[in-house]
């Protein structure tokens, strides 16, 4: 497994390459779990070598504690993924991906940005859409793979893909859990032993949303998920919708030829968790 830190000897190594060699790509921001393997996994059936980017990426946090607290697990992430058989790793620093302006554009996602996390994360898509946009130039995929765990994130980079003409064919990969429901997220390590015992209860809900929604309108079950965590003693709900899962606007009522998903965000003390559900 090769690590590269500069854009240059990367791009070395990739011009490289025999041509015809297939590139999958898997961009993450490190304290990799089984989720993120999950894509790795798809990315080496698909592609000839996989590339795995490590970047916690500073423009797209709009909170200053959680880019600091994020979780740095560097070592471990470089054994598991050399033991998934991965080709190329990238560490860049904030320097060598931004130079001296570390700053994100500003997209226009056709409304995508302004739903639910981009309505509360101020310029977390703009952040997503630089990095990625960026890492693309550098990388030239042919596939990248994305967790459906940040389901809006995938919708996002579709659309920066297709609104860019970018060559590169997005695959989105199903959420990976714990045994006991609870999404796989780097953030689950700074959950309370409390808290993390808990956490299967925001899966659970949205279990249980989903068959309320077989008989009942989208704002009812609303309502219900809200009242299930307003006496919660360790969860505070920040937002439950129902949407369509291509435009991501809220829906009220199933229209059977359209696809939905319920999605949530929950703060167990300072630390943020999202989840979503297949309708
Ligand atoms: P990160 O949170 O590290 O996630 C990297 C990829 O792993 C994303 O595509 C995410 O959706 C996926 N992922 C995370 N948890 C998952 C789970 N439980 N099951 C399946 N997939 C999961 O998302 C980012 O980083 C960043 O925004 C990034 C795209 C790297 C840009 O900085």
């Amino acid at each position: 497994m090769l690590i590269f830190t500069e854009i240059k000897s990367l791009q070395q190594k990739i011009k490289s390459l025999k041509n015809g060699t297939t590139i999958g790509f898997v961009p993450t921001m490190g304290a990799l779990h089984e989720g993120h393997l999950s894509l790795v996994e798809k990315a080496k059936k698909e592609n000839d070598i996989v590339v795995v980017s490590i970047f916690v990426n500073p423009t797209q946090f709009d909170n200053a504690d959680d880019l600091i607290n994020y979780p740095k697990t560097i070592e471990k992430d470089l054994s598991l993924l050399k033991s998934f058989n991965c080709d190329i790793v990238f560490t860049p620093t904030p320097e060598e991906i931004y130079a001296d302006d570390i700053q994100s554009q500003s997209f226009d996602f056709d409304g995508l940005e302004f739903q639910m996390e981009g309505k509360f994360r101020a310029g977390h898509f703009n952040g997503v859409g630089t990095i990625v946009e960026r890492l693309f130039e550098v990388v030239k995929p042919h596939k990248a793979y994305f967790g459906e765990k940040d389901f809006q994130q995938i919708q996002i980079i579709r659309k920066m893909v297709e609104k860019r003409n970018l060559p590169v064919q997005i695959i989105s990969c199903p959420i990976h859990r714990e045994k006991d429901g609870l999404a796989m997220s780097s953030r689950n390590t700074r959950l309370t032993t409390a808290q993390r015992a808990a956490a299967p209860f925001i899966y659970e809900t949205l279990k249980k949303a989903k068959t309320l929604f077989g008989t009942k309108n989208a704002s009812e079950v609303i309502k219900w998920v809200e009242n299930e965590f307003k006496n919660h003693p360790l969860f505070n709900l920040e937002y439950v919708e129902i949407a369509d899962e291509e435009t991501l606007l809220p829906v009220e009522t199933k229209n059977p030829t359209k696809k939905y998903r319920a999605f949530i965000a929950v703060f167990a003390g300072k630390v943020r968790l999202i989840d979503n559900i297949s309708l």
